[in-house]
């Protein structure tokens, strides 16, 4: 890993650099999610209860210019990567409105995850507005399976969604895998084969303690060892090298030595990647979040509907970001879930 002290050495936040992000264990924050709702048309088992959600009522919703106005002042900031999200983000009317608002600020990223659901009927207009990529999530290959996960859903309108995207230049494609022991821990082959085959980066995912009805248990983790060990099995892999790896991204990336195709992992639970974390997230109803896992947030919408100006937002967002504590703590005794699953914050 010849390239990470130098790439470390990048993020030690540099003296000219004092009006950025950085907090008090020299991380600097150059990536934003923004949820655009916590709605969402499916309800896949690890993320949301089968019934009986209450979603935010539409007025506690930022608008899509209030949205907007952060992450210019985030950008102001040195965010320069930014993820739409939910809920399911293509569900909230007239997102490639706010799609054109983002691309507009001049970030050097632009990305959006969707369950794909109506994605191939948008791929093209969200191109246009500005949009440079997707993560699509698709936790099984199998139609009934995919059904059974999702409680819904229909895997080929997603597969199609996906088709969709490349054609339209929202490339590359992610596929974001949550695996599940006993449910679809042995479709990780069939996932590796699938990435070979299309050229999708299919990344797996620990199943992290922020499903919606607070059934997570360690026991249905599936290791990101166990799976690359698994893959490997069937087609070597090796790591992404740096440069193109970037050391904050939460995935760690490997490639098929035969140059056909490349899988990630995200270890969230097994091998937390706290330590090089360069994101902050902001939810649908303006809450600025400096952790996935943070037990406290900064509402937004007091100084975004009170007329406070561009100053008093960058203040918060670089105090949220000071507060930020060093890890999410999933391993250590008297862990506390988030009170939002992550329908609420957006993944
Ligand atoms: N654990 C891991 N990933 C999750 N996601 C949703 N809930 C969980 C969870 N409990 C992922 C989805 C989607 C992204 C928004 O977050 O797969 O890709
Ligand atoms: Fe909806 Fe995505 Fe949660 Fe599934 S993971 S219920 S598609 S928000």
């Amino acid at each position: 890993m010849t390239g990470v002290p130098i790439a470390l050495a990048r993020r030690r936040p540099d003296p000219a650099d004092s009006w950025a992000l950085v907090d008090r264990f020299g991380r600097v924050h150059r990536d934003l999610r923004i949820s655009v709702t916590d709605r969402c048309n499916l309800r896949c088992i690890y993320c949301m209860p089968e019934a009986g959600v209450e979603f935010l009522p539409r007025h506690e919703l930022l608008s899509y210019e209030e949205l907007a106005r952060v992450a210019a002042v985030a950008h102001r900031l040195g965010v320069v990567r930014v993820r739409v999200t939910g809920g399911e983000p293509l569900v909230r009317r007239g997102l490639e409105s706010f799609i054109e608002l983002l691309a507009g600020i001049g970030f050097d990223d632009l990305s959006m995850t969707t369950n794909a659901i109506g994605l191939a009927r948008r791929a093209d207009a969200l191109a246009a507005a500005g949009l440079r990529r997707v993560n699509v999530s698709c936790d099984s290959l199998r139609p009934e399976r995919f059904a059974a996960i999702r409680r819904g859903g229909d895997l080929r309108v997603v597969l199609e969604g996906m088709a969709a995207a490349e054609r339209a230049g929202l490339l590359p494609v992610k596929v974001n895998v949550v695996v599940l022991a006993g449910v679809n821990d042995d479709e990780v082959v069939d996932f590796a084969r699938f990435a070979r085959e299309t050229g999708r980066v299919v990344r797996f995912i620990e199943y992290m303690p922020l499903d919606g009805s607070g059934e997570w248990e360690r026991a249905r983790v599936v290791p990101s060892a166990r799976v690359l060990e698994t893959i490997a099995e069937h087609w070597p892999i090796e790591p992404v090298p740096a440069p193109e790896e970037d050391p904050a991204a939460p995935a760690t990336r490997y490639r098929f030595v035969d140059g056909r195709g490349e899988i990630g992992v995200i270890p969230t639970v097994t091998q937390p990647f706290c330590g090089t974390c360069d994101r902050l997230r902001l939810t649908a109803d303006g809450a600025l979040r400096n952790c996935l896992f943070a037990r406290e947030e900064t509402s937004l919408k007091p100084l975004l509907r009170g007329g406070a100006d561009d100053e008093a937002l960058a203040r918060a967002l670089r105090e949220t970001v000071a507060a930020k504590l060093p890890g999410h703590g999933i391993n250590e005794p008297g862990f506390l879930r988030p009170a939002r699953s992550m329908s609420m914050i957006g993944g």
